[in-house]
């Protein structure tokens, strides 16, 4: 699994920090999305952190942008409290106040905050055009990631995908229908770099259904 998360990871953090010559705006927002829901994205997104934190020199920062059924606080034991919804809703929330340190050395997470009515129209505020592009500048060595609502279900990934660099489509194998993945890639299609993440897939070396990453490329 460590392996597979290694060969995902490689291409991202190359876009993210080192195009020599071709650029990549926001290339170290890293939007994390599938098709449909219970497709892996959050287990993708925490193990992807995980994974690229280890690195020498690399900080990352873990965004639960799922922001209707957050699922970080359930998944790595953090307390609910302000996040994300609270620093685009509240201009008087800090960025230092709502990040919480993890015990793992350069790991942070932001929440996705109290529950708001008007989560989508937040996401996609020009509030939201300012946070990610701060996000984005402040610290360019530093990698975030976003656990994202589906493509399909909800518009609030769309949004998101306007600023991200690059996004990940987790496909769950053998479930997720093609067309349901077609269409999930046109609705971000504006999107410079998407890659592909086969989750779960039956491996012949496993030789029934295991956890096996395939792995592709869509530019
Ligand atoms: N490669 C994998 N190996 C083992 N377990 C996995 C793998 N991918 C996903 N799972 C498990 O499958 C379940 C669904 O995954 P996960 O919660 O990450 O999906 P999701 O896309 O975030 O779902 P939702 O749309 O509900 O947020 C979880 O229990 C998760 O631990
Ligand atoms: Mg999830």
């Amino acid at each position: 699994m460590a392996e597979e998360f290694r060969i995902i990871k490689r291409p991202l953090i190359q876009n993210a920090v080192n195009r020599p010559g071709r650029p990549l705006k926001n290339g170290n927002l890293i939007m994390v999305t599938s098709a449909v829901p219970g497709e892996g994205k959050t287990f993708t997104s925490v193990n992807l952190a995980m994974s690229i934190v280890s690195e020498l020199n690399k900080t990352v920062l873990l965004v639960d942008a799922d922001v209707a059924r957050p699922s970080l606080p359930n998944v790595l034991g953090i307390p609910t409290g302000p996040g994300l919804m609270d620093l685009l809703d509240n201009p008087a929330t800090e960025m230092a106040d709502v990040l919480i340190r993890t015990n793992v050395e350069n790991l942070s997470l932001l929440s996705s905050g109290n529950p708001h009515a008007r989560a989508t129209e937040l996401l996609a505020s020009d509030a939201m055009s300012r946070l990610l592009d701060d996000m984005a500048q402040r610290y360019p060595d530093r990698i975030v990631i976003f656990d994202s609502p589906p493509l399909l279900v909800t518009t609030e990934s769309r949004e998101l995908a306007r600023h991200a660099g690059q996004v990940v489509v987790v496909v769950h194998a053998e479930s997720t229908l093609q067309a349901d993945v077609q269409r999930a890639l046109s609705t971000i299609e504006q999107c410079p770099v998407k890659l592909l993440v086969l989750n779960q897939a039956r491996t012949l070396a496993q030789g029934a259904y295991g956890y096996g990453y395939g792995y592709g490329y869509g530019r």
